[in-house]
């Protein structure tokens, strides 16, 4: 899950370079590099870090040149060191490569036989080798991209410069995104269309097994078997691209704050002017027709269909079969045309959840998609997609995508019970206007905000906590350990509460934190049984409940954060909010950087 940018420009295109990516740094930010092709021939500038570093490197040791390719990485094979940097270079050739090569060791040691010295320990070189190796043999640039590619195994998305030509750029993809940015007798590739909204709203997405050949005033797209191809021309929305922080110190905080808004952005979407029934414009599925629903993700993506699962089970009477994306694809479970696959993503292009996508498709009665990016992958391949309508999430730590992947799930689920008849239309509407009143609670929940920065405090103390939550909330306790987890680097785990005893509760000390997320509802005082068991052995329980539960249950606890009354129906979105709310304060205490935090990247395009 690197990103890759190329550019064939009419000017210095050093700066548009670093800015894209600038605008590519959320899918990896192990260390930055680019190459240009100027008057003196082809020239390489790498550093490993942040894009600052680069920009520093750039500024000591300025480049230019009319042509160009740049990459942000995020490693996979071998450490984030200048040497492992992109673009890899071997004779003419330079190369920025998202993705794995994975029969890069053979290809490697049969290049290394004939002579061929590699500079890096990274699978991505094999490509800048391998074309080298073929334009020595005497083949043309494009033969060679097109020996190499039928080599290859694995998943990229590929970008060639060849030093001599500054009017061709070669791109390739399998497996990972890549578009083609039309400009005004300049030509773009990137590996999305964030990456190219500096510079261009015309894309163009290549296909499966597409490759390119790019001048600035022309380009020829082929298809896997060779043959030209004719992919259409769209136009993106730049203004739905841009994003800034406002008056947030991060985008993780502004991206929380958010929420109230994103949701009745998305719960409107889906519901009839009249908030009376859910409407999907897109075409309502069938639930009817189906036995089963089979939900797959990951990460947090994941805990959205865990949450959802509760409710197609319990609204709509309908088995569901959850799983995470990387198990599931391998597991070759089995599918038919009464069971439903609905795949959610964030970015739309998580490598797992893509290819348990490609899977399904043929198999399954329908496969559909909840997306945030609505021109991604997984978009695009499923045979629905619905869009969350969350906006652009910048923040490496997903949060309104997570709940405004709750609202779509929400909606399908009483689609769902309506036409398996067990939802009559009051039943629907009731549940509607519950629905309706989460950007509202969601407010009064982010009013909680002092009462978290305070335990935060307490929290960044600790090396291990743990979150318990029961039914619904089980997930929302998962997902609030990952939260913790990613931001602030403190180890946390999940727990549904009545599985502690089965051996977790043996962590118990003071030292270790418990967060309770406990609604009053029908499971409440088995909830508090619970956590009485903490505190009996000396546990610190943070209990975030309503002002019902904090009556009832407070006595003994550590602390204690309100959430407004809400049904528990509900009540797995609202409490989203203290589940991100307080790793983020955990975060800002220890320091930690929370926008993008270590060894992660925004979007996971590799398995
Ligand atoms: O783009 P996706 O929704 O497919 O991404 C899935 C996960 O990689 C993502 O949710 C990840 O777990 C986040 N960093 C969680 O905050």
């Amino acid at each position: 899950m690197c990103g890759i940018i190329g550019i064939l420009g009419k000017s210095d295109t050093t700066p548009k370079l670093v800015s894209a990516l600038k605008r590519l740094e959320y899918r990896g930010y192990d260390s930055a590099g680019i190459a240009l092709i100027g008057a003196e021939g082809m020239d390489i500038r790498r550093a490993t870090g942040k894009l600052a570093e680069l920009e520093a490197v750039l500024e000591a040791a300025p480049v230019s040149g009319l042509c160009g390719i740049g990459h942000t990485r995020w490693a996979t094979h071998g450490a984030p060191t200048k040497a492992n940097a992109h673009p890899h270079r071997a004779g003419p050739v330079a190369v920025v490569h998202n993705g794995i090569i994975e029969n890069f060791r053979p290809l490697r040691e049969e290049l290394i036989a004939k002579g061929r010295v590699f500079l890096s320990e990274t699978d991505s070189e094999v490509v800048a080798q391998l074309c080298a190796d073929f334009l020595e043999q005497g083949l043309s640039p494009e033969a060679a991209v097109a020996a190499s590619l039928a080599r290859f195994e694995g998943a990229f998305a590929l970008a060639y410069l060849f030093e001599g030509e500054d009017d061709l750029m070669i791109a390739a993809r399998r497996g990972s995104p890549l578009a083609i940015g039309h400009g005004e007798g300049e030509m773009y590739i990137g590996s999305d269309a964030m990456a190219l909204s500096g510079v261009t709203d015309r894309i163009t997405y290549l296909d499966e097994g597409d490759w390119a050949v790019l001048h600035r005033n022309s380009y020829q797209v082929f298809d896997a078997l060779g043959n030209p191809v004719n992919r259409p021309e769209t136009k993106v929305n730049l203004e739905a691209m841009a994003v800034d922080k406002g008056n947030h110190r991060h985008f993780m905080t502004k991206e929380i704050f958010e929420q109230p808004s994103v949701m009745a952005l998305a719960l409107s979407r889906y519901l009839s002017p009249d908030h009376g029934a859910v409407h999907i414009p897109e075409g309502a599925p069938d639930f009817s027709r189906f036995d089963r629903l089979v939900l797959v993700a990951c990460g947090t993506a994941f805990y959205a269909c865990h949450v959802a699962k509760y409710w197609f089970e319990q609204i709509a009477r309908i088995p569901v079969e959850i799983d995470v994306a990387s198990e599931f694809r391998y597991r070759a479970p089995p599918i038919g045309p009464r069971d439903a696959v609905i795949l959610v993503s964030q970015s739309g292009e998580t490598a797992d959840t893509l290819a348990a996508l490609r899977y399904v498709k043929g198999k399954a009665g329908q496969v559909i998609a909840i997306i945030n990016a609505p021109e991604s992958s997984i978009a695009r391949e499923a045979d629905l997609a619905l869009p969350i309508k969350a906006g652009v999430e910048v923040s490496v730590a997903s949060s309104k995508a997570f709940t405004c992947q709750l609202a779509v799930f929400a909606v399908l689920a009483i689609l769902a019970a309506r036409q398996r008849g067990e939802l009559d239309e009051q039943g629907e509407k009731s549940l509607i206007d519950k629905l309706v009143s989460v950007p509202r609670l969601m407010d009064e929940a982010l009013k909680a905000e002092p009462a978290m920065i305070d335990a935060a405090r307490e929290l960044a103390k600790a090396r291990d906590i743990l979150f318990l939550g029961r039914g619904p909330l089980y997930p929302l306790a998962l997902e609030g350990a990952l939260k913790l987890k990613e931001l602030s680097y403190i180890h946390a785990e999940g727990y549904a509460s009545g599985e502690l005893k089965h051996g977790p509760i043996a962590l118990i000390d003071d030292l270790v934190p418990v967060i309770c997320f406990a609604p009053v509802d029908a499971l409440f005082d088995k909830t508090v049984s619970n956590m009485q068991e903490v505190m009996a052995r000396g546990g610190k329980v943070l209990l975030v409940s309503d002002a019902t539960g904090i009556k009832r249950a407070a006595d003994g606890t550590w602390a204690q954060i309100e959430m407004p009354n809400c049904d528990p129906f509900i009540a797995p979105i609202v409490y989203a909010i203290p589940a991100q709310l307080l790793a983020y304060h955990t975060a800002t205490e220890k320091g930690t950087d929370v926008d993008q935090p270590r060894n992660l990247a925004k979007s996971v395009t590799v398995e």
